[in-house]
């Protein structure tokens, strides 16, 4: 088996660096595609489902991806310090990606709407975390401002680095499947992903790497959901902490993304987020994080509606891993019972 080098080395070809640029990676990439049969089957229709579990990144996340590009190019240009706002993942990443650089990181996230585990993440990394009384977009409007300013490079989607890295998920999911999708699900927050995949899909088509363009189909949770309800949403709301965002970034690339791809965008319900996490759990064995649920969730509504032609090929970026967000599992799940330390309490509780 080939060694993997990380996704800037393995599509170097496709990417914005030369032999200058200092690559820093954790060797990212290379995230299994796996199938998904009991999807398939409750889908009853023929599908070829297959999940790209991108919680089995290095930090957790499909944002290694962008960060080994931003935290590169950052280095490169000569950069000491970089900055985001997040929901969690992406000062995760970036937190991660800074201390393999040897440089600083500063993030800002949501008092109260981050994911223990991404918070724990940030802080062990030697991050210096700020957690603003607001929410994401106004904490990146901050450091949009902050940044234009100081000497910190923003490594937030907006930064063109970040959607470079993250397209090579698109690259992936061809050379694992041996051509595109009909059908890409993927969630939406601020709308970097759904915009770096459609960009990666079409790049590798007009290389001849592949002969199909798949259409890209985003979800929004019902209560964050600007894209959908075509207005900006002052207080998005969600169990999905992560994608929890009433103003994304990329709102004009991603609206740009369905249009082209001939897709189009949904929402769902945190009740059908939550039950289609559990399902994912318990049925396929992957634990991924509610933002990804979302896009099962929306898996689930859309074949139910009829959406997809019956021998269809999907794949869903599952973006997230679910250690992530323990505190979620566990208010989702039946809790744990305790029992004295006797072979007969054990017994009375198993009901074999
Ligand atoms: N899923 C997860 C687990 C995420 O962390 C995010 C975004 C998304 C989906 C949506 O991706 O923003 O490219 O549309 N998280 C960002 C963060 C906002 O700060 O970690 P997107």
């Amino acid at each position: 088996m080939k060694a993997w080098h990380g996704v800037i080395e393995e599509y170097r070809d496709f990417l914005p660096v030369t032999d200058k640029t200092p690559i820093v990676t954790l060797f990212e990439g290379n995230t299994p595609l796996v199938p998904a049969p009991r999807l398939a089957e409750a889908t009853d229709a023929r599908m070829q489902i297959y999940l790209k579990c991108e919680g089995f990144n290095p930090t957790g996340s499909f944002k290694d991806r962008g960060m080994t590009m931003a935290i590169s190019k950052a280095l490169e240009t000569g950069s000491r310090a970089v900055i985001c706002a997040s929901t969690g993942n992406t000062s995760a990443a970036a937190a991660a990606f800074a201390a393999r650089a040897g440089i600083r990181a500063f993030v800002m996230v949501p008092k109260g709407s981050v994911a223990l585990g991404k918070l724990s993440q940030a802080a062990i990394h030697g991050a210096k975390v700020l957690m603003v009384e607001g929410n994401f977009d106004q904490a990146l409007t901050i450091v949009r401002q902050i940044a234009e300013r100081h000497p910190v490079t923003l490594v937030n989607s907006v930064n063109p680095f970040r959607l470079e890295g993250q397209k090579t998920g698109a690259f992936e999911v061809c050379d694992q499947l041996g051509r595109a999708p009909d059908y890409h699900l993927i969630p939406v927050g601020n709308a970097g992903n759904i915009t770096a995949y459609w960009r990666g899909y079409r790049e590798y088509h007009r290389a001849g790497r592949v002969k199909e363009l798949p259409r890209m189909v985003g979800f929004q949770a019902a209560g964050a959901a600007p894209i959908y309800e075509n207005h900006v949403i002052e207080e998005p709301r969600t169990v999905a902490t992560a994608i929890k965002i009433g103003n994304p970034a990329s709102w004009g690339p991603a609206l740009e993304a369905m249009k082209d791809s001939r897709g189009w965008i949904d929402i769902v319900t945190d009740e059908e987020i939550l039950r289609a996490y559990r399902l994912l759990a318990r049925e396929e064995g992957i634990f991924m994080e509610p933002a990804s649920a979302a896009t099962v969730a929306g898996l689930i509504k859309l074949v139910k509606a009829g959406r997809f032609e019956p021998g269809s090929t999907l794949v869903l970026t599952l973006t997230g891993h679910g250690l992530k967000d323990p505190d979620t599992a566990l208010e989702s799940a039946s809790r744990p019972t305790t029992v004295p330390p006797r072979v007969d309490a054990v017994l009375a509780q198993l009901g074999l």
